[in-house]
């Protein structure tokens, strides 16, 4: 059994960035500009808002935070991503989800430049994403492709089982494993709450990966020797012995599936990191295709 290393592999990834950024500096141009959006005070959002903005400055890239109090209007919002959209000194944005419930996502993500939209979570990027065209990749699918990739896991042919439809992974991830090449040509099987026999079809799989939030749901006698399994739960379950009051549980119970598993992504440590790592990646991508039209 091989563990994913997400931590080592997104190390790997930010350096090759870093080395990147150094080259776009000695040349005299503009090092990459990522800035990231968070309204209200939700503190999972402002750690992970904070571990982005601590990896930018790590690279060697700009960064910049603006943190909107929690009653600004969808109107207001809206305003600031439009003067984003227009700042030429600005490669690529996020807004961090979820939004104060007066907020429209969809809205608000519709209203992201497509050529800024480093979280790949505009429709026009998915659209192009779905039909294998250049695009920005969610980071967290982004992040998982990359690790098969990277540990050279052969896809082709493979049953990948994916448990969850969000837009964000699950929906996603389903239809990159299914697109031709390697990483890909899976022939993918997409579950969900209303999934009949859910069992029997995990009992089947070569891939599953897992987004669903509920820890420790995925348990051994579910999956079958020799399985590729990502976790990409990362729920916050109390914990009192824990300095922080709680620890972070994957959906998949580690110690039971890892003994059948022939990969397989810890929790920390697996997919979480490589979501930074891509985000990144995708603000490099944005700042070349910026390079190239200028
Ligand atoms: N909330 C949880 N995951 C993400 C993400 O990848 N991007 C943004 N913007 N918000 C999130």
């Amino acid at each position: 059994m091989t563990i994913l290393d997400g931590k080592k592999l997104s190390e790997e990834i930010k350096q090759e960035i870093a080395q990147e950024v150094k080259e776009i500096a000695s040349k005299g141009e503009r090092v990459p500009h990522l800035a990231a959006v968070l309204v209200g005070n939700d503190g999972a959002s402002l750690t992970y808002v904070g571990s982005k903005v601590r990896s930018c400055e790590k690279i060697g890239f700009q960064s910049t935070l603006i943190h909107l109090p929690e009653d600004t209007t969808q109107d207001e919002l809206l305003e600031k991503i439009k003067e984003l959209n227009n700042d030429e000194g600005l490669d690529g944005f996020i807004v961090q989800l979820p939004l104060p419930k007066h907020i429209d996502e969809q809205t608000v993500l519709e209203a992201v430049s497509p050529k800024k939209d480093v979280d790949g979570f505009h429709p026009e990027n998915f659209g192009r994403m779905a039909l294998g065209m250049e695009s920005f990749i969610p980071a967290t699918p982004f992040g998982i492709i990359e690790m098969l990739k990277r540990y050279n896991i052969e896809t082709s042919g493979k049953h990948a089982v994916v448990i969850g439809r969000s837009n964000i992974v699950g929906r996603p991830i389903s239809i990159l494993l299914s697109n031709k090449g390697q990483p890909g040509d899976c022939t993918v099987t997409l579950t969900h709450s209303r999934t009949k026999n859910l069992k029997e079809i995990t009992k089947t799989a070569d891939i599953i990966v897992s987004a669903l939030g509920v820890p420790n749901f995925v348990t051994a006698d579910m999956v079958k020797e020799g399985v590729v399994v990502i976790d990409v739960g990362i729920t916050r379950v109390p914990d009192e012995n824990a300095k922080r009051g709680y620890v972070i549980t994957g959906d998949v119970n580690f110690d039971e599936v890892s003994k059948k598993a022939s990969f397989i992504t810890p929790v920390p440590g697996g997919v979480g990191p490589m979501t930074i790592a891509m985000l990144l990646k995708n603000t490099l991508l944005a700042r070349h295709r910026n390079m190239k039209n200028s």
